[in-house]
């Protein structure tokens, strides 16, 4: 696993609601992207209390995946309830930050809002 980063760049596009503006932040490597997101504001839904069993953190790494560990397939098993799973797909309670940047969009809904809807 590389440490040789101090911190990571990371840029949260655009959601709606939970981030209108966009949000830039430096994170800290090792640690889980949901608590970091937590930390700016972000808030992120995290139901299993950030155990990769629900799939509401779900997010996509548009950019700066390669430089984090690959999902497991717990956690690939847990993103086939996510709503808008596409290739980029992760949970961010079982993504620790790495590498020198980040680029994360939040999905437009969660598991939870697609079944309200
Ligand atoms: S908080 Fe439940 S899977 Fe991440």
């Amino acid at each position: 696993m590389s440490r040789d980063t101090a911190v990571t760049a990371v840029r949260v596009l655009p959601h709606p609601e939970l981030c209108p503006q966009g949000l830039r932040f430096e994170a800290r490597p090792g640690r889980k992207l949901v608590d970091e997101l937590l930390e700016h504001g972000i808030a992120i839904e995290h139901a299993c209390e950030k155990v990769g069993a629900c799939a509401t953190c779900h997010v996509h790494l548009r950019e700066g995946a390669e430089h984090v560990k690959a999902a497991d397939e717990d956690e690939e098993d847990q993103l086939g309830d996510a709503w808008g799973l596409d290739a980029q797909s992760r949970l961010s309670c079982c993504v620790r930050v790495q590498g020198p940047a980040l680029v994360v969009e939040l999905p437009r809904y969660t598991k939870n809002h697609a079944r309200e809807r």
